[in-house]
């Protein structure tokens, strides 16, 4: 066992709880395939695919193999009125997996990047058609896109209200479709609840007026606030409505993009057809931070057709759009999702997973199970007065006494394993859990 000694003092850790955290440090030091190794030397089982991002598993061959060559390739090239070749290749490669017709894309550095950039997209795309008066942006409660101010505004967080105050003016929200009342305990995609997407015509458009809306941004699967499942036909209502009222239909695809449902996108999976996906996370495998708004071409001529030739079309973009090492990145993990057919493998563990999540149903304290592809929630009652600190005890047991990785949020646990799982550690994960969930029950 490794003795730590790092100094923690200066690193101030995103969405942390610092003091508690430097109190006693939770060090991931190695990954290979579906283990993390602990500072202390242990195999971490990975639950959630780093922070559901790895979805080929750790440290792939291939994707290192192209990141060392790359580097010693080109560092660093501009794509302001410069490029590289290897961004028109990722570009290309991305939408070879993209639905039909979703064919030009733009390269940030992660998901928040990516928000912010289709919110600006819809915005300047009404703009360029002749209708100015579209500026408002529709999000839903309990949605997260993210932490730019695009993103904090149409997401449905209220601790970003509390902390930041309300960011972006002209935004509103839907209600979020989770009732457990009717749903608790669905297999898959819940049965009720697909007419909360007519609150979208009923009191958004009735509300501010249909003219004035540009984009309405979803997830399909609301992943980061506790796996919140789109009822039946529920997505299909709101393309419907957006098609109705020349409103924009984004998916923010951070956390479904890339075969997390068993498909390339949730686009694919639920049939639905958006005019923008934000993806990031899986697009690299994690192992390059990148962020992409695939957009159907219609948007992109519309920008092409609005400017002369010389002028630039659209006014945004990083300086590490495109990174070279992020674009090798991109194109072997997209190889490697297509060679070890990952996808269809998510696909077909799908319900082997459903079932080993539904078996922890009896256990102390669980309140619901849901699940879809390789996502599963387990919601647990919170302790009086206290959300958060079940599910965290249950994450802190998991991780110093069942080698395992979780993701909490509330009281919920997130599950996202790596796409490589197989059915001995599917049954290792929710065995691990099960018996974490009932020792925290009877402290
Ligand atoms: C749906 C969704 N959108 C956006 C983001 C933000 O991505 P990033 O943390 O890469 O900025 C996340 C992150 O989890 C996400 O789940």
């Amino acid at each position: 066992m490794k003795n730590t000694t790092i100094n923690t003092e200066h690193f101030w850790m995103p969405f942390t709880a610092n003091r508690q955290f430097k109190s006693k440090p939770r060090l991931l030091s190695k990954a290979q395939g579906m283990y993390y190794e602990s500072e202390d030397g242990r195999q971490i089982l990975d639950g959630t695919a780093g922070l559901w991002c790895v979805n080929a598993g750790h440290s792939h061959p291939k994707i290192v193999a192209a990141i060392q060559a790359q580097a010693t390739q080109l560092d660093f090239a501009p794509t302001f009125q410069m490029g590289h070749p290897l961004a028109f290749e990722a570009a290309s490669s991305l939408v070879s997996i993209a639905p039909a017709g979703m064919n030009r894309v733009f390269f940030c550095n992660d998901g928040s990047e990516a928000v912010d950039t289709a919110l600006k997209m819809a915005l300047a795309y009404h703009k360029l058609r002749g209708e100015a008066g579209r500026y408002r942006l529709i999000g839903r409660e309990r949605a997260y896109h993210g932490v730019g101010f695009g993103g904090i505004s149409v997401g449905g967080i209220a601790g970003n209200r509390k902390q930041f105050g309300p960011a972006l003016g002209g935004v509103d929200h839907l209600r979020h479709p989770l009732n457990l009342q009717k749903n608790a305990f669905s297999r898959g995609l819940p049965l009720h609840g697909a007419e909360m997407a007519d609150e979208l015509e009923q009191r958004i458009l009735a509300l501010h007026d249909a003219n004035t809306i540009a984009a309405l941004i979803v997830e399909p699967i609301q992943g980061s606030t506790g796996v919140i499942l789109p009822p039946q036909g529920y997505l299909q209502k709101l393309r419907a409505i957006c098609d109705r009222h020349g409103i924009l239909l984004i998916f923010d695809e951070v956390i479904t993009g890339f075969g997390r449902l068993g498909a390339a996108f949730g686009a694919d999976y639920f049939g639905v057809q958006p005019d923008m996906i934000v993806c990031a996370k899986g697009l690299t495998n994690a192992a390059v931070p990148m962020g992409a708004v695939i957009v159907k071409q219609e948007i992109y001529d519309q920008f092409m057709n609005a400017s002369a030739a010389d002028q630039i079309e659209f006014f945004h973009g990083y300086t590490y759009s495109a990174h070279p090492l992020a674009c090798a990145a991109a194109i072997a993990s997209i190889e490697v999702y297509k060679e070890e057919k990952l996808f269809e493998r998510a696909a077909e563990l799908a319900p082997y997973f459903e079932e080993a999540a539904h078996s922890l149903r009896e256990l102390p304290q669980v309140k619901d199970i849901r699940n879809l592809g390789l996502v599963c929630g387990i919601e647990l009652e919170s302790q009086s007065g206290k959300t958060t600190t079940r599910a965290f005890d249950v994450f802190e047991k998991c991780f110093w006494e069942k080698d395992l990785l979780i993701r909490t949020t509330g009281d919920i646990i997130a599950l996202s394993p790596p796409l490589i799982i197989n059915k001995e550690q599917i049954d290792s994960l929710f065995g691990r859990i099960a018996e974490a969930i009932r020792e925290q029950a009877q402290q």
